[in-house]
C-alpha cells in the first residue's frame, strides 16, 4: 500500500482529519453557541471580591462535591425556582489563554447544589463559620474544613474579620481571623443567585411533578407544594442556624428555646424578625439575621407552622396561634 509507505500523505491525511473534526465538532458549536445566547438582561457579571472567589472555589476543589445546575426533573426544585437554561452560563468568560471557561456546573452532587446559596443562606456569618468547621453549624456534615482560609491569632487587629467560633471548634484562648480568601469566597457564594427570567417568559417546566420527588422536596425556597408540618420547615429554613435542639450557637445564632420573643403571647414581634430580619444583639456578639420570610419566599402558611412549631418545641409552651391571626400581623409588615 502506497498510502502507509508514504509518511508525507499520511500524515497530512491525518492531520486534516483532526483539524476538520476539531473545527466541526468543538469549534463550530461554540461559536454557535456564543451567537445564540447571551446572559439574562437583569444578570450582574461577576466582579471584585466574588470574582476572586471563584478561583478560590476553583482552587480548592469545591466543584468536585458541588453542582451549580438546577436540572428540570422535580427532584431538583429544592435548589432553585426554575430548571437552569443556557443563558445562566452565557457571561461566563475564558479564564485565560490557556484555560478555557470554568463554568463549574459539576458532575457529582455529594453537597447540595450550589445555584443558588446566596438566596437560600444569605448569611455571610454562616458561611465562615461553615468553612471554618463545617459541623459546627450542621452537626452531621461530612464536608471537609478548610481552616486554612483563617488565621488564629491570640489578639485580633482592628479592621479584623473575627468569626465568633462556638465551643468545642474554637482554638484555645486564640481568636479566628477571616483571611482575604475567606472573604472573597464567600462574596462568591453569596453572589450565586439564580436570575428571574424576563417579565411574559415562560419557565421551563420542571419534569416528573407529582412524582414522589415531588413531595419529599423541602419547601426551602417556597417554592415545593407547600404541604410541610412546622418541624419540616423548620428544618429547612431556620435550623441551619438555631440549630435543631433550638439552642443556637453560642456568639453566633441565639437560643429560640425559652426565647421571649417566641414565647411572646402576642407573635408580632417573631412575624417582624422573619420578614425584616433583626439586629438588636450586636452588643452581645451575633450578627444580622436576614429576613429569611422574604429571602425564602415563605408563605403566612408555612410561616404559621414554623412559629407554632417554635413556640411548642424544646420546653417552649405559648398557646396556639391561628393562621387567620398570623394573616393579618404578615398584612401589616411591609417587607
Ligand atoms: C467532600 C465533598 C465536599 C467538598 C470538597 C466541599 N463540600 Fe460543601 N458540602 C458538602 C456536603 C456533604 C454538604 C452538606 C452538609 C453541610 O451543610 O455541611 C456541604 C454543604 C455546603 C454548603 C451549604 C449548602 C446548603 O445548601 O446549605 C456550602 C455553601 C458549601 N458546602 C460550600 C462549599 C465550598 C465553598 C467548598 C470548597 C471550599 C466546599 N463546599 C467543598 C460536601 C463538600
Ligand atoms: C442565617 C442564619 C439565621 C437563620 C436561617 C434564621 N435566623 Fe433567626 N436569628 C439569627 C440571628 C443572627 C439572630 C440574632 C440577631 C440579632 O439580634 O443581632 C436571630 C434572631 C432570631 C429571633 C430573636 C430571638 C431572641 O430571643 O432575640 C427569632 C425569634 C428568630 N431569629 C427566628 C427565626 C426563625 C423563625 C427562622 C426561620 C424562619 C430564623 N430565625 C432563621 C440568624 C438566623
Amino acid at each position: 500500500m502506497k498510502f502507509y509507505r508514504n509518511h508525507r500523505l499520511f500524515f497530512s491525511a491525518v492531520a486534516s482529519l483532526f483539524i476538520f473534526l476539531t473545527v466541526v465538532i468543538a469549534i463550530i458549536p461554540a461559536l454557535h453557541n456564543q451567537l445564540s445566547y447571551a446572559p439574562l438582561p437583569g444578570s450582574e457579571p461577576l466582579a471584585g471580591d466574588a470574582l476572586k472567589g471563584k478561583a478560590i472555589f476553583v482552587a480548592n476543589g469545591c466543584v468536585a462535591c458541588h453542582t451549580q445546575q438546577v436540572r428540570n426533573i422535580a427532584m431538583d426544585r429544592t435548589w432553585g425556582n426554575r430548571p437552569s437554561i443556557a443563558a445562566d452560563y452565557a457571561g461566563i468568560r475564558r479564564t485565560d489563554i490557556w484555560r478555557n471557561t470554568a463554568t463549574l456546573m459539576g458532575t457529582e452532587r455529594t453537597g447540595p447544589d450550589l445555584t443558588s446559596i446566596g438566596s437560600r443562606q444569605p448569611s455571610d456569618v454562616w458561611h465562615l463559620l461553615h468553612l471554618y468547621a463545617p459541623r459546627s453549624v450542621v452537626p452531621a456534615s461530612i464536608m471537609p474544613a478548610y481552616p486554612w482560609l483563617f488565621e488564629e491569632k491570640s489578639q485580633a487587629a482592628p479592621g479584623d474579620t473575627v468569626v465568633n467560633v462556638p465551643p468545642p471548634f474554637a482554638p484555645a484562648d486564640r481568636q479566628v481571623v477571616a483571611r482575604p480568601e475567606a472573604l472573597q469566597l464567600v462574596a462568591y457564594l453569596l453572589s450565586l443567585k439564580q436570575t428571574p427570567l424576563p417579565d411574559g417568559t415562560a419557565s421551563p417546566d420542571f419534569l416528573y411533578a407529582g412524582t414522589a420527588g415531588n413531595e419529599t422536596a423541602p419547601a426551602a425556597t417556597g417554592t415545593g407544594t407547600g404541604i410541610a408540618d412546622g418541624a419540616t420547615l423548620y428544618a429547612a429554613n431556620c435550623q441551619a442556624c438555631h440549630q435543631a435542639n433550638g439552642e443556637g450557637l453560642k456568639g453566633a445564632f441565639p437560643p429560640l428555646k425559652g426565647s421571649p420573643i417566641v414565647t411572646d403571647d402576642d407573635p408580632s414581634r417573631i412575624l417582624t424578625i422573619i420578614m425584616k430580619g433583626y439586629t438588636s444583639r450586636e452588643k452581645e456578639g451575633y450578627p444580622a439575621m436576614p429576613p429569611i420570610g422574604v429571602t425564602n419566599k415563605l408563605t403566612p402558611s408555612q410561616i404559621h407552622s414554623i412559629i407554632n412549631h417554635e413556640r411548642k418545641s424544646w420546653g417552649n409552651q405559648a398557646r396556639e396561634v391561628p393562621l387567620e391571626e398570623v394573616t393579618k400581623i404578615l398584612a401589616g409588615i411591609a417587607p
